[in-house]
C-alpha cells in the first residue's frame, strides 16, 4: 500500500471476499488507513485471521459469515455492521472467481447459473442491501469487481466472462442512477493478480508467461488493486463514478 488518504479514517467499510486474496488485502489496506472494516465471507476461519491480522496491527474490524448469492445472509451483514460500526460509506463488493477455463461446449447449464450467481446477480444483491442507507444519507462510495475477461474474450469460461461485463454495465447504470443521489460507483477490472490461490496453482514457467503479456511485464499484486480501490473510494476520487479502472499493468484492449 503506498497512498496514504487521511480522510478514510473512522469511515466504514464493507469488503466482500474479505477473508483471502485480493478481498482480503484490500480491507487489510483500508484498516491501516483507520477505516472500520467488516469483512465478508463464507469461511469462518479465515475470516477471524483476516480480522486477528487487523486487530493486532490497531485497526479495527469485524467478521460477518455470508454467502452473497443469499440476500437474507447480506441482510445480517447489514445489522452486523450497524451494530459495530454504524452506517455504510464504503462498498467493496469483491467476491467471486470461478474463472477457470471450461470450453463452451462443455459447460453445463448448472456452472453457468452457479457463476453468473456468484459474480453478478451476487454484485446485485450485496448493493441492494447497503444502498437504502446511502440513500437515506445521501452519500457513499461503492466499488465492484470485474475482471480482464469482463473486457475482452478471454480464456476464462464464457459464464465469468459474461458475469464480469455484466458487473461493468452494472456499474455504469448506477453511477446514472446513483450520481444524483451522492453516491459513486466504480468498478475494477484485474488482469492477472498474483493471490495466495494463483501462487499455488499457476507454475512458476506460467507466471512468466503471463507477466510478458503484461507491457510491465510483471503479474499484478494484490496490493495493486487495493491501492486503486483506495484511491476510487478516496475524496480525490470525488469527480469519478461509473469508470471500471483496467488494473493490469497496460494490457488495455478497449
Ligand atoms: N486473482 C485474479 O487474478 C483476479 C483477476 C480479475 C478479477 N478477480 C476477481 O477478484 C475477486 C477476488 O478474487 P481473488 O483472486 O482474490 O479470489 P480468491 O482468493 O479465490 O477469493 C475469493 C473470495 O471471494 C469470496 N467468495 C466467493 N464466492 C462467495 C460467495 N458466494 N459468498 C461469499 N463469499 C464468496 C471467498 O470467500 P470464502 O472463501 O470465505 O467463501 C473469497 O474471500 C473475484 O471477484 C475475482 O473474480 C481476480
Amino acid at each position: 500500500m503506498t497512498g496514504t488518504y487521511a480522510e478514510l479514517k473512522g469511515r466504514t467499510v464493507v469488503v466482500t471476499g474479505g477473508s483471502r486474496g485480493i478481498g482480503a488485502h484490500t480491507a487489510r489496506a483500508f484498516a491501516a488507513q483507520g477505516a472500520s472494516v467488516c469483512v465478508v465471507g463464507r469461511d469462518e476461519t479465515a475470516l477471524a485471521a483476516v480480522v486477528a491480522e487487523i486487530t493486532a496491527a490497531g485497526g479495527e474490524a469485524v467478521a460477518a459469515v455470508a454467502d452473497v448469492t443469499d440476500s437474507a445472509a447480506l441482510d445480517g451483514v447489514r445489522r452486523t455492521v450497524d451494530e459495530r460500526f454504524g452506517p455504510v460509506d464504503v462498498l467493496a463488493a469483491f467476491a467471486g472467481g470461478q474463472g477457470f477455463p471450461v470450453p463452451t461446449a462443455e459447460l453445463s447449464e448448472q456452472r453457468w447459473r452457479e457463476v453468473l450467481e456468484s459474480d453478478l446477480t451476487s454484485v446485485f444483491l450485496t448493493v441492494q442491501a447497503f444502498l437504502p442507507g446511502m440513500l437515506e444519507r445521501g452519500t457513499g462510495s461503492i466499488l465492484t469487481m470485474s475482471s480482464a475477461a469482463g473486457r475482452q474474450p478471454s480464456g476464462a469460461n464464457l459464464a465469468y466472462g459474461v458475469a464480469d461485463a455484466g458487473v461493468v454495465m452494472l456499474t455504469r447504470h448506477l453511477s446514472a442512477e446513483l450520481g444524483p443521489h451522492g453516491i459513486r460507483v466504480n468498478c475494477l477490472a484485474p488482469s492477472a493478480i498474483l493471490t495466495e490461490r494463483v501462487q499455488q496453482r499457476m507454475p512458476a514457467e506460467v507466471q512468466a508467461r503471463v507477466a510478458a503479456t503484461h507491457p510491465l511485464n510483471r503479474l499484478g499484486t494484490p496490493a495493486d488493486v487495493a491501492d486503486a480501490a483506495l484511491f476510487l473510494a478516496s475524496d480525490g476520487a470525488g469527480w469519478l463514478t461509473g469508470l471500471t479502472v483496467d488494473v493490469a499493468g497496460g494490457r488495455i484492449t478497449n
